[in-house]
């Protein structure tokens, strides 16, 4: 196992290429499954759960090639429909094949994901979607059994105790594109990569209405084409760099980051005293430093709400700016494992409920820290960036399925950081 190892206290400055959206690509290759057609897509980060995705396509006998950041994806006359346990157990995402699958072959077994160091991963939402358009559902042996014959389309309200569901509107939407009927998806999600798989879907000849607003409408066709698509940039990398900059006092600029996709985060730190503006030339963002920050409250919310994915990473910031905040979590209510990481490199945090009471301190400290999941790895790296001293931040291959190539673009941005095998 890798860790990676951080002498902190360098101020970060320069630019940086965001990568393809991680959220984006996993249905959009899954969606690929729809046709018999070849689909190109572009922008594809090289990441583990990417990786893991292609797997689970070659897995339904589906012909894939990749090449840099280019994926080919040839379905033609892939009869499989069975994900199994020990792919989908490595990545929760793996779910989002199950819409597909069942539009187009009529059936499909996917094994049921679980839970994971987050919290809860219900996939109530998900059910609730496709037997709204006649699928009949199954859970046996670990599975999720489904037969599609009798599908057609149908209205449904996907509004969950936590808001919209983002793979719950991706899998009812991909599935209702190739069905008999209308389907209308209401408290629909639409994050960027819900739109940004609508968009790859609608190129494909899909026929939706209501894209990017919470209703949408899908008028089933008979048949859809390959298509090619390049996917948004990753607006959660973004906004880590974007913290980078914040944390470190630094100077960054973030060459493609879409900022229409992070106007809570970037509403947030304008108003905690970032200087973010949109970088010369009129395409990507710059985030500087200039003078002391202020503490914020936030709550998590779906999209276009402050993202739960960068809670963790806001929370890193904010242990170092002086003041107290409130960072209350409304989506994943448990997803506070970082916590305990942090106050061992100094900070002073305390968790109340789904509400976590940082109090700034002047500095952290480096030390050895474990990730237990992908976002509270990045909010350990930001820690270990502004902390005096060596943090190695264990177990990696959390950040490995999110971040690409995190400590080349680090270091090119100044950071002294480095990979090394754990003892
Ligand atoms: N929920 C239900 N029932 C369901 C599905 C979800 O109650 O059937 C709840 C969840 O427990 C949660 C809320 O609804 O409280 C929202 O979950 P959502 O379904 O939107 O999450 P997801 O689609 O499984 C995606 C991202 C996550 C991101 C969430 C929220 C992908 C591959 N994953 O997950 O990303 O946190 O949306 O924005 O798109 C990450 O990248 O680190 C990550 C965890």
């Amino acid at each position: 196992m890798d860790k990676l190892v951080i002498e902190g206290g360098r101020k970060l400055e320069g630019s940086v290429t965001i990568s393809g959206a991680k959220n984006a690509c996993l249905p959009i290759l899954a969606a690929a499954l729809l046709s018999d057609e070849r689909s190109v897509i572009k922008n594809i980060p090289n990441l583990r759960d990417m990786a893991t995705m292609l797997k689970i396509l070659k897995n339904f006998g589906v012909r894939v090639a990749q090449d840099g950041s280019t994926v080919t994806v040839e379905p033609h006359g892939y009869k499989k429909y069975i994900a199994p346990y020990d792919l989908v157990s490595t990545m929760r995402a793996s779910v989002c094949v199950l819409g597909p699958l069942l539009a187009k072959q009529r059936r499909a077994q996917v094994s049921f994901p679980g839970g994971c160091i987050i919290g809860p991963r219900p996939i109530d939402l998900h059910i609730k979607g496709l037997k709204a358009l006649g699928a009949d559902i199954k859970v046996e042996r670990g599975y999720i059994l489904a037969d599609g014959k009798k599908m057609r389309g149908g209205n449904v309200y996907l509004g969950g105790h936590f808001g919209s569901s983002v793979l719950a509107t991706a899998n009812t939407m991909m599935a209702a594109t190739l069905i008999n009927g209308t389907t209308v998806i209401e408290s629909a999600a639409c994050e960027p990569e819900v739109v940004d798989l609508t968009n790859f879907l609608i190129k494909m000849g899909a026929r939706i209405k209501g894209v990017a607003t919470h209703t949408l409408v899908i008028e089933g066709v008979k048949k859809l084409h390959g298509a090619e698509h390049s996917v948004i940039p990753d607006r959660i990398e973004a906004g880590t760099y974007i913290l980078a900059a914040a944390v470190t006092r630094g100077d960054i600029t973030l060459k493609n980051a879409i900022p229409e996709h992070m106007v809570a985060l970037i509403d947030k730190l304008s108003e905690a005293g970032l200087d973010i503006k949109t970088a010369p030339g009129g395409k990507g963002l710059r985030a500087r430093w200039m003078r002391k920050l202020r503490p914020m409250d936030i709550t998590t919310l779906p999209y276009p709400g402050f993202p739960t994915d960068m809670q963790a990473q806001f929370m890193s910031l904010m242990a170092v700016t002086d003041g107290i905040s409130v960072i209350t979590e409304k989506i994943y209510p448990e997803r506070f494992i970082h916590i305990s990481e942090l106050n061992r490199m100094g900070s002073d945090i305390l968790l109340e409920g789904a509400s976590a009471i940082v109090k700034g301190v002047k500095n952290l400290s480096g030390a050895p820290v474990m990730a237990s999941d992908l976002r509270a790895s990045a909010a350990l790296v930001l820690a270990g960036l502004v902390a005096k001293g060596r943090t190695d931040v264990q177990r990696i291959y959390h950040l490995d399925r999110g971040y690409e190539k995190i400590e080349e673009k680090l270091r090119k941005l100044g950071a002294n950081v480095w990979r090394e095998k754990e003892k």
